[in-house]
């Protein structure tokens, strides 16, 4: 099955490649299937996921637009509205939070004038909570950016990560 045509595309070319090629990794009755794929590809080149990409990959994988919503909205590594160049998802699960994960989260607010959801006014970071990331013996844990893990998160790593990514800002 091909694409679905729309009338305006809001990602470059590449990036419909790519969600292309995830298309094909399904049979022509399972695209929903490439949803998550698409929506990574879409965040990735946007930096977040606007109510008019949900259409437009709506439109382009044949699905309704709540169905992209719903799964675009479930995942907390999916961001909806815009976000500072660094996300810092620090986890206050239970077992995270026994281990200093709430006062990892606690500290990062002091530290950056924010609280969760919020972003700082130089836009370097954004800090939210996340659910378990599987690291749980780590803790305290937080993510960054979706992509890099960063373990025994105590004030002076904290600290240290902090500064790093200002220098990189
Ligand atoms: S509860 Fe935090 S990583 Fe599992």
């Amino acid at each position: 099955m091909s694409a679905v045509p729309v009338p305006s595309r809001l990602l470059s070319d590449d990036a419909y490649r790519r969600i292309d090629r995830e298309l094909a990794k399904y049979p022509p009755d399972q695209r929903q299937s490439a949803t998550m794929s698409a929506l990574r590809i879409a965040q990735k080149e946007k930096g977040w996921i606007s109510p008019e990409v949900i259409d437009d990959l709506a439109a382009y994988i044949g699905l309704p637009p709540i169905a992209v919503y719903e799964v675009a909205s479930f995942y907390n590594m999916y961001n909806l509205k815009p976000v500072g160049k660094f996300k810092l998802a620090v986890c206050t699960c239970l077992p995270c939070a026994l281990r200093d994960g709430e006062k990892a989260g606690a500290y990062l607010k002091e530290k950056l004038g924010i609280d969760y959801n919020e972003t700082t006014a130089d836009g370097l970071f954004t800090l939210i909570e996340s659910e378990c990331q599987g690291a749980c013996g780590d803790a305290p844990i937080l993510m960054v950016n979706n992509d890099v893990q960063c373990s025994f998160m105590d004030n002076q790593r904290l600290d240290e990560l902090i500064a790093r990514l200002r220098s990189e800002g």
